[in-house]
């Protein structure tokens, strides 16, 4: 069987990529292929035990390091296990965050050392780089805006939320920079547009990009 494909969706809090993943799914799955929906931290049993960890907090204090070894050893669980297996049986693995996340977090905002970062991707990837990778760009305001709208109503911004704009800045120039470096594997897309408009331009980027998906999947819209 031929080799399926490997599309990963990064990008800020809140952009959409969850909602994003659902609708590429259900495209594709309407087109006879073979779709896995995961994510990360988590997305295998091994992996899913330490996402607890991680987003418990637990984690947090022991340090940014034993924090990117942590992600990385989820990672290196979910690829053996679920990511690569699906890939080799021919199917499409759709993921929410992968390795651009530690780059950004842990590297870019965690403050580790990039010689250190790029070791650790290494060894965790382990060749299994996303065929694509969309990079859902959102003006940090507009992400916390949306996130802020979802909770309280009416509260002004404080220091900490200044910190945070700031965090979120600095994160979103860094997923930007990647996209920049590797344009052959990152789409930025404009996560503010409406969600039909970022679910057809993420299908038709698919299409173009799968292994003769435009011969065997028609297009739903004519192009324009
Ligand atoms: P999650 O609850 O899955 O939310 P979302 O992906 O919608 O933001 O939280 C995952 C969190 O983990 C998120 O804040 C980003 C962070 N993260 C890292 O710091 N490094 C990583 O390698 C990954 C995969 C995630």
């Amino acid at each position: 069987m031929a080799r399926g494909f490997f599309i990963s969706f990064e990008g800020g809090e809140g952009v959409g990529k969850t909602t994003q993943i659902k609708r590429l799914a259900d495209f594709l799955r309407d087109a006879g292929h073979d779709v896995v929906e995961t994510r990360e931290p988590g997305g295998s049993p091994g992996a899913e035990a330490v996402r607890h960890v991680l987003l418990s907090g637990a984690a947090e204090a022991l340090g940014a390091k034993l924090e990117a070894i942590l992600f990385a050893a989820a990672r290196s669980d979910h690829v053996e296990t679920v990511i690569r297996p699906a890939v080799e049986a021919g199917k499409i693995v759709l993921t929410d965050r992968f390795m651009d996340s530690s780059r950004v977090y842990q590297g870019v905002t965690g403050g580790l050392a990039p010689d250190f970062m790029t070791a650790l991707e290494r060894t965790t990837v382990n060749g299994m780089v996303p065929d694509l990778t969309f990079m859902l760009d959102i003006e940090p305001e507009e992400g916390l805006r949306r996130a802020a709208a979802r909770r309280a109503e009416g509260e002004a911004a404080d220091r900490f939320e200044k910190e945070q704009v700031a965090i979120h800045r600095k994160r979103r120039e860094a997923f930007l920079e990647i996209a920049r470096n590797e344009p052959d594997r990152c789409i930025v897309v404009d996560a503010s547009a409406d969600a039909e408009a970022i679910a057809a331009e993420i299908r038709s980027r698919v299409m173009d990009a799968l292994p003769g998906g435009a011969k065997t999947t028609p297009r739903k819209a004519p192009a324009k």
